[in-house]
């Protein structure tokens, strides 16, 4: 007999609708230094994202997030954006040097009382606030002691989430330690194209094991302190596809398997690295940072995994000679890319160059499913970047609305096969500042004219907010 909870059929509607299950939670995600501005208000010192993208040649155009959407003073106006559209829930991040400044020492009240002020107008506005700690901001102070190569970081990462949550526990229920740490560790200290901008391979790994020891204690003094809170990580995860059937092109993708996927999701919920992905770096360490014990704190029980999807990757073995891709196909820190090579098969991309693969995002559910279970899933990020233009008064934007409803319908089979998939944040609430591409790179529901700080929503927000109205979308 089949268990009708798991039928497709049961997910749609009399009249033949998609629809989602009651409680869905429909949101949009931003972070904090792409949005926020006020670099140096309020008592904020420097993160590693100031002094990188002061520093020239690190960003398209020496683009910096010291204005962004000056969110900083126009949060009321954008929380009234959210309740237009409807948004059940609000994904931030914490400016970690704005609520504890130089990465040290007691709170900075003034920062504290930013994001209370925040989580208030939400919460008056009927929209579940959705807190993560962690978006890339380091203290510059952390990085000049060594950054997150160095053990310490983590203890100081646990010390900071403590000490916001203290402060606003009592109004926020969702917590994310880290978003995407693959990024903060391998773009951020392999390749360099994020802050800090090193080039160590090493030291990226290194940095990847105390993102992770951070999350662990992290999880553990928040769990102690609020039990009945729902307490996750946030993992970048993709759809990883040989180019062909030769056994050569199936370990490239299992390489990149490995190194983009297992390598967080192992640690975190298993309590172990992927044997495979130890020998792939055996070149590059030997892990002796690991202590005894550190990967049980790394496990430390979550109820919630957030996935962030974009795209797949589809990978062969190196031809000779063959010139390497942009870092974002094949960042030349992966240690195990000397291996591999992202093939373009031609298939329609986002002005990022990404490619649209929404099946990708049905494959990644019912892997993360099938190999973790359990856990109730959620997707903090899924959209895509184009090209905007405004015209009369308007932004027409067919492409991004359409990459959202494929993917909300991969979302929906993913479902209907049985994945516990809670809720939907689309990326992002508003046009912002896209890390190394600066304002180059729209991926807003919300168009943000930086000049004026005008916000226009764009069709696809029209749309969104529909989908919300309806929990669902037409079959
Ligand atoms: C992932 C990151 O979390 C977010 O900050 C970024 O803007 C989007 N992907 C798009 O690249």
């Amino acid at each position: 007999m089949t268990n009708p909870a798991s039928s497709p059929a049961q997910l749609l509607d009399s009249s033949g609708r998609i629809t989602f299950p009651p409680g869905f939670l429909w949101g949009a995600a931003t972070a904090a230094y792409q949005i926020e501005g006020a670099a140096t208000e309020g008592g904020r010192t420097p993160s590693i994202w100031d002094t990188f993208s002061h520093t020239p040649g690190r960003v398209v155009a020496g683009h910096t997030g010291d204005v962004a959407c000056d969110h900083y003073h126009r949060f009321r106006d954008d929380v009234k954006l959210m309740a237009e559209l409807g948004l059940k829930s609000y994904r931030f991040s914490v400016s970690w040097p704005r609520v504890q400044p130089g990465g040290r020492g007691p709170a900075n009240q003034a920062g504290l009382d930013f994001y209370r002020r925040l989580v208030d107008d939400l919460l008056e506005h009927g929209i579940e606030p959705w807190l993560t700690l962690y978006h890339w901001d380091l203290p510059q102070e952390l990085e000049d002691a060594g950054g997150w190569p160095e053990r310490d970081t983590a203890a100081r990462f646990a010390d900071y989430a403590a000490l916001t949550h203290a402060a606003l526990g009592d109004r926020v229920r969702y917590w994310t330690t880290f978003n995407e740490p693959w990024c903060s560790a391998f773009l951020g200290y392999g390749s360099g194209v994020h802050a800090p901008g090193r080039n160590d391979p090493a030291a990226s790994v290194r940095a990847a094991h105390h993102l992770m020891l951070g999350h662990g204690l992290a999880v553990q003094a928040l769990r102690a302190a609020r039990p009945d809170h729902d307490l996750g990580i946030t993992l970048n995860l993709y759809a990883v596809s040989p180019a062909t059937g030769s056994p050569a092109d199936a370990d490239a993708a299992r390489r990149i398997d490995a190194l983009a996927n297992r390598s967080f999701l192992d640690p975190v919920l298993r309590g172990a690295y992927p044997a495979d992905l130890v020998e792939d770096l055996r070149a590059v360490t030997d892990f002796s940072h690991v202590r005894d014990g550190d990967l049980s704190v790394i496990a430390t029980p979550l109820t919630m995994l957030g996935i962030n999807y974009y795209s797949r990757y589809v990978v062969a073995a190196p031809i000779e000679g063959q010139e390497r891709e942009a870092y974002w196909r094949a960042p030349s820190c992966w240690p195990a890319s000397e291996q591999v090579r992202f093939v373009d098969r031609g298939a329609p991309v986002t002005d990022m160059n990404w490619e649209i693969d929404a099946p990708g995002l049905v494959e990644v559910l019912r892997r993360v499913h099938r190999d973790y279970p359990e856990l109730p899933l959620y997707i903090t990020e899924n959209g895509s970047a184009f090209v905007d233009e405004v015209t009369d008064g308007g932004v027409d934007d067919p492409d991004r609305l359409a990459y959202f409803d494929s993917h909300l319908r991969a979302c929906h089979e993913a479902i209907s096969h049985g994945v516990p998939l809670r809720g939907y944040f689309a990326w992002s609430l508003m046009d912002n500042f896209e890390w190394a591409w600066g304002y180059t790179k729209r991926f807003g529901l919300v168009y943000v004219d930086y000049d004026s700080q005008r916000r226009i929503p764009k069709s696809s927000a029209r749309w969104y907010a529909e989908v919300i109205r309806r929990n669902g979308l037409d079959a």
